[in-house]
C-alpha cells in the first residue's frame, strides 16, 4: 500500500515516534457535513475503516453511500451519533461551533474511558450570525478546552485540522500540501492522532503542544478564511525549517 508507505516514511521522522502503524478505525460525528464528509473520503482512500455519525441514520448511510462511490474498496457505514460515538475509540468531532455543546452532551452517554475525541471546531462568529472572519470568545480558552470539559476527564480530547479547508478534503483530485497543527496534553495521544491523520498523503501532522493551544489553532481558521476571500483559493499552512 504505497499510502502506508508514506505515512511509515512521514511517521519515522522527528516529529513523532514511530508506534503500532496498523491503521485505526474512526467515526467521524458530523461526516455528512462538508469537513466530516471530505474527512471521510480521505481516510477512507488511506486504507482506513470509517463509521459516518449524523442526528439521522439515514443521512449517514447516505453518506457513506457516497463514500463508497468515490472510493473504491472503501469501508464505510453510516449510523447514528451515538452509535458512530460508541463504535471506535477514536471520533473525530466536526460540528458547527452552535451545535458543539449539545452535540457533545448528546454522545457523552456513548462514549467510554479512554475513547480519543478528535475535535476538528473552529467557534466561528458566523455560526451565530457574525463575521466568518472572526472568532467568538469561549470561556474555557478554546472550543477543543470546552470539548474536554463536556466529555470528562476519562476521555482525551486532542484537537486538530482547524486549517484543512474541506473542499480540498472532498476533491480528491486535488493533492493536499500542508500541516495541521496537533494540539493534546498527552503526546502518546497527538502521536496516535498523526498516525491516522499522517495516512492522508500531502497532509503532515505536526505536534502543536498541549491542548490549551487550541486557542492559537482555532483563531487562525478565520485568518485563512479572509486570505481565501481574497485571493480566491483554499488556503493551508505549511512550517519551514521543521526537521525530517
Ligand atoms: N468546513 C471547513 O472547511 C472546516 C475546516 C476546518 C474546521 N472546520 C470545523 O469543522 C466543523 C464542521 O464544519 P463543517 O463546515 O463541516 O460544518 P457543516 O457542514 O455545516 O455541518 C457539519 C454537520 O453538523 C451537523 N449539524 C448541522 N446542524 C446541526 C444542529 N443544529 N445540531 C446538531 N448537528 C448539526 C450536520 O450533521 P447531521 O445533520 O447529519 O447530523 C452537518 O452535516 C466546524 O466546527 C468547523 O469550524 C471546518
Amino acid at each position: 500500500m504505497p499510502n502506508q508507505q508514506s505515512a511509515e516514511k512521514r511517521l519515522s521522522s522527528p516529529h513523532f515516534k514511530r508506534v503500532d502503524l496498523s491503521p485505526e478505525p474512526v467515526s467521524i460525528i458530523g461526516g455528512t457535513g462538508a469537513l466530516g464528509f471530505g474527512l471521510a473520503l480521505r481516510l477512507a482512500q488511506a486504507g482506513l475503516s470509517v463509521v459516518i455519525g449524523s442526528r439521522d441514520p439515514a443521512r449517514a448511510i447516505e453518506a457513506a453511500g457516497r463514500v463508497a462511490d468515490g472510493v473504491a474498496g472503501a469501508t464505510v457505514i453510516g449510523l447514528s451519533n451515538a452509535d458512530a460515538a460508541a463504535a471506535n475509540e477514536m471520533v473525530i468531532f466536526a460540528i458547527p461551533f452552535q451545535n458543539h455543546a449539545q452535540t457533545l452532551q448528546a454522545i457523552v452517554p456513548s462514549l467510554t474511558s479512554g475513547q480519543l475525541l478528535v475535535d476538528t471546531t473552529v467557534p466561528l462568529a458566523a455560526t451565530v450570525g457574525g463575521r466568518a472572519t472572526r472568532v467568538l470568545g469561549v470561556w474555557q480558552g478554546s472550543a477543543a478546552q470546552q470539548a474536554q470539559e463536556i466529555v470528562g476527564s476519562t476521555v482525551q480530547v486532542v484537537s486538530a485540522l482547524h486549517s484543512v479547508a474541506a473542499s480540498h478534503l472532498t476533491d480528491l483530485a486535488v493533492p493536499l500540501d500542508e500541516d495541521t497543527l496537533i494540539c493534546g496534553d498527552s503526546k502518546a495521544d497527538r502521536e496516535r492522532v498523526a498516525r491516522v491523520l499522517g495516512l492522508i498523503p500531502g497532509l503532515r501532522p505536526v505536534h502543536g503542544g498541549p491542548l490549551e493551544y487550541s486557542r492559537y489553532t482555532e483563531q487562525m481558521t478565520p485568518l485563512l478564511i479572509g486570505l481565501n476571500a481574497r485571493y480566491k483559493t483554499a488556503a493551508g499552512i505549511r512550517f519551514t525549517n521543521l526537521p525530517g
